[in-house]
């Protein structure tokens, strides 16, 4: 049976969509599961409807987090998914849900962690004036932005950049590398020490 990427995202969906079209056309060896998101109106779940996708969402509003989390958890358990994608998820996970699928959950970051962690990381590097940014494809441990790191990419600022033109060009790169950290962690050649991530 081919693995199966359970997909988290909470806005436009750029990233799942550069995955989607990955498995589609077989340059990913592995099925989506499912789609989540915490926000019902999510414009990327939207577009997982169009590709037919299962997917779904619960609204976070009110709910406890872990309580959250283990309703997501179930739902992603349910349609059968082993591996996690967070494609634009702005929730912080709960310890519970990291350790249920522990060294199985991806993330992308606009920025070359640990540079800039959090909100507006794109906005985050042009006020601090940074030459090179870029993005960073991670595990997801309990700590935000923090997990070992699959792949990076740079991306130069430009002096003439706006947070909307640099996002632009880094878009490219975590459209590109997410696939490519994908296909790594599916393949399995890999093993994790301390913090590094070494291709075996
Ligand atoms: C992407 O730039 C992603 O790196 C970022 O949100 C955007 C989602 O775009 N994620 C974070 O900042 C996580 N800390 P998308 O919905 O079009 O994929």
């Amino acid at each position: 049976m081919k693995p199966r990427l359970g997909i988290l995202l909470s806005g436009r969906g750029s990233n799942f969509e550069a995955i989607a079209q990955n498995v589609l056309s077989g340059n990913l060896d592995c099925e989506i599961g499912f789609v989540f998101s915490n926000k019902p109106n999510a414009p990327g779940l939207a577009r997982a409807r169009e590709f037919g996708l299962p997917c779904g969402s619960i609204p976070s509003a009110g709910i406890e987090r872990t309580l959250f989390d283990s309703q997501v958890a179930d739902l992603l358990i349910d349609h059968g998914v082993n591996w996690v994608c967070l494609a634009g998820y702005m929730r912080f996970l709960s310890g519970q849900f990291v350790s249920q699928f522990s060294n199985r959950i991806l993330n992308i970051h606009p920025s070359l962690l640990p540079a800039f962690p959090g909100l507006d990381a794109q906005y985050q590097a042009l006020t601090h004036g940074v030459k090179i940014t870029g993005c960073t494809v991670h595990f997801v441990n309990e700590d935000l932005d923090s997990g070992p790191i699959l792949l990076q990419s740079a991306v130069p600022v430009l002096d003439n950049d706006t947070v909307e033109s640099l996002s632009a060009r880094i878009l490219v790169e975590e459209h590109r590398i997410y696939s490519e950290a994908i296909a790594w962690m599916l393949r399995g050649n890999y093993r994790i020490e301390g913090r590094r991530v070494i291709q075996t």
